[in-house]
């Protein structure tokens, strides 16, 4: 890591989207929690720290007990600082402003005044207005600044409310934005951030992936030597990502290992073995255990009590196979930085999500994760530059757990069957269907679409006769981050089609439902 954009995290749900505009903007930005140490700021500063952002929060600048710890001397270092939203207001109270509450509230589509000639804002404007230059920005606040602190400028306004939004020091190159330009419904929010990571700056456009490539084939060589690594392969992006790029840098000292759980899609499988062994000549155990995961799961109904067992039993296996492996030294990941920075941030588990967490405690093994900086949108641009194809790279996600949660209660074989036919029906129809409005298959339009097995049995009629069978119940979502999500509105022809064909070809379902719950409070998955 060289020069970079440093984003501080305040816990709000949109600080990584902060640190994604700015990637795309073709500069490398990391995300650190605000008690990071001062160690650690300072391990940024030598490597090249050029900028800091402080992000936006769901806690109070002016309130003492809500109030959250600021990098120690933070304003002291001469580096330029943005502070967006609760960290203008952290800004304000640090250097001898005043915050206070808003009568009114402001959430979302607002229009502010920018006041010109600002550093930060330029005369950058939407539209203007009785000769004023007026920004559409996204706002999310209850507090406001009410007083600048001592050689601050006010550099924006809020037409609404007449609110300071937005605020700079240029000679101690302190900057401030009450608003979130970091949100696509801030109309200039990616120009205002390049001005700021640009001009004030002063980074350069170096971060791009054809570069990225090169450099972490480098890095892999040159940490692993001569030594051996495995990585459990499960088909999704991100395992798929590292194994591709791991297998670049040290060919056939990396082995994969796949764990077929039998919880996996239908063709799953063949379409990996396909992709990594034939094509792609890697080299692959493939362990069939999906014997052992249904008779473990016989009788357990608990979701969260199925997914422990899933996880468990998946890293008993993947050590059995492991040791039969002379030599390992690395265990390697498809970890992407979303997780780091949502584990290491402490945010609340609502669900397990285990897909290999566990084995690095397990395994005296030392980790390889070279995906560990870049965020899922970056992981899918690396796929590309690495040869794997657009049907690999933008499939929906899968859970770790499979299929095991995507049937209610007690996972059986029988189960597993009809599920599988009536998902692939689903996907396939998805797949084959045009979206008139976007001109792509509903697939691509979707972020995640499945179905849902319901083991009650309801009444039906075929021809002339009762028929007493199951229920699958389809979901599909658009979301942009997985944390809140709404059900997909699927036209009704369509749906009604993929309805007659899961219940005429999969015998045993006669009825099936479609989910309009949006998440919160549904999840995306039903266990
Ligand atoms: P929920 O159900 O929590 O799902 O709203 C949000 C997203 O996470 C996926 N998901 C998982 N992914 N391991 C994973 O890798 C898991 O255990 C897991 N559980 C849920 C889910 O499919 C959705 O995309």
């Amino acid at each position: 890591m060289n020069e970079h954009i440093l984003v501080v995290d305040y816990g709000s749900q949109v600080t990584q989207l902060i640190a994604r505009r700015i990637r795309e903007i073709g500069v490398y930005t990391e995300v650190e929690s605000n008690d990071i140490s001062e160690k650690t700021l300072q391990e940024h500063i030598n490597k090249g720290l050029k900028g800091i952002i402080l992000s936006g929060s769901f806690a109070s600048a002016h309130e003492e007990d809500l109030k959250l710890k600021l990098p120690p001397s933070i304003f002291q270092l001469g580096i330029p600082i943005l502070g967006i939203c609760y960290g203008m207001q952290a800004m304000a109270m640090e250097l001898g402003g005043m915050v206070n509450s808003l009568e009114n509230r402001e959430f979302g589509y607002t229009e502010v005044i920018n006041c010109g000639n600002s550093q930060l804002l330029g005369d950058l404007s939407d539209f203007t207005e009785d000769n004023q230059r007026i920004l559409k920005v996204w706002m999310s606040h209850a507090d406001t600044v009410t007083i600048l602190p001592k050689g601050f400028d006010k550099i924006s306004y809020s037409k609404t409310t007449s609110s300071i939004a937005g605020m700079e020091n240029t000679d101690r190159k302190l900057y401030a934005l009450q608003f979130h330009p970091e949100v696509t419904h801030t109309a200039k929010g990616s120009e205002i951030l390049k001005r700021f990571v640009i001009n004030i700056c002063g980074c350069n456009l170096k971060w791009n992936m054809p570069d990225y490539v090169d450099k972490s084939i480098e890095e892999i060589k040159s940490l692993v030597g001569k030594d051996k690594v495995i990585l459990g392969l499960s088909g999704g992006v991100d395992s798929s990502v590292a194994a591709i790029l791991i297998h670049k840098a040290i060919k056939d000292q990396l082995t994969c290992i796949f764990v077929d759980n039998g919880l996996m899609r239908l063709e799953e499988l063949n379409q990996v073995k396909k992709m990594f062994s034939n094509n792609m000549k890697m080299n692959i155990i493939y362990v069939d255990s999906s014997k052992t995961f249904i008779d473990k799961l016989a009788g357990i109904t608990d979701p969260e009590a199925k997914r422990k067992i899933i996880g468990n039993e998946f890293i008993d296996i993947f050590q059995k196979e492991a040791n039969k492996i002379k030599d390992v030294r690395w265990l390697a990941q498809g970890t992407i930085y979303p997780d780091i920075i949502e584990s290491s941030h402490g945010k609340k588990v609502i669900k397990s999500h285990h897909n290999v967490g566990g084995l690095p405690e397990k395994m005296s093994l030392k980790l390889l994760e070279p995906l560990k900086h870049l965020f899922k949108d970056e992981v899918r641009r690396l796929g590309k530059e690495l040869g794997l194809d657009d049907e690999m790279l933008f499939r929906h996600p899968f859970p770790g757990p499979g299929l095991g949660v995507r049937i209610i209660g007690e996972v059986k074989s029988e189960f597993l069957k009809l599920l599988k036919k009536a998902d692939n029906i689903f996907i396939e129809e998805l797949k084959n269907n045009i979206n008139k409005e976007t001109n792509k298959c509903w697939y691509d339009s979707i972020s995640q679409a499945f179905a849902v097995f319901l083991p009650i049995k309801s009444v039906g009629v075929m021809g002339d006769n009762r028929t007493y069978e199951y229920v699958i119940a389809l979901r599909a979502i658009k979301t942009n981050d997985f944390m809140t999500a709404d059900w997909f509105h699927l036209p009704f022809d369509l749906l009604s089609k993929i309805s007659s064909r899961i219940i005429n070809e999969v015998h045993g379902i006669n009825r099936v439902v479609y989910d309009i719950s949006n998440k919160p409070p549904a999840t995306v998955e039903w266990e």
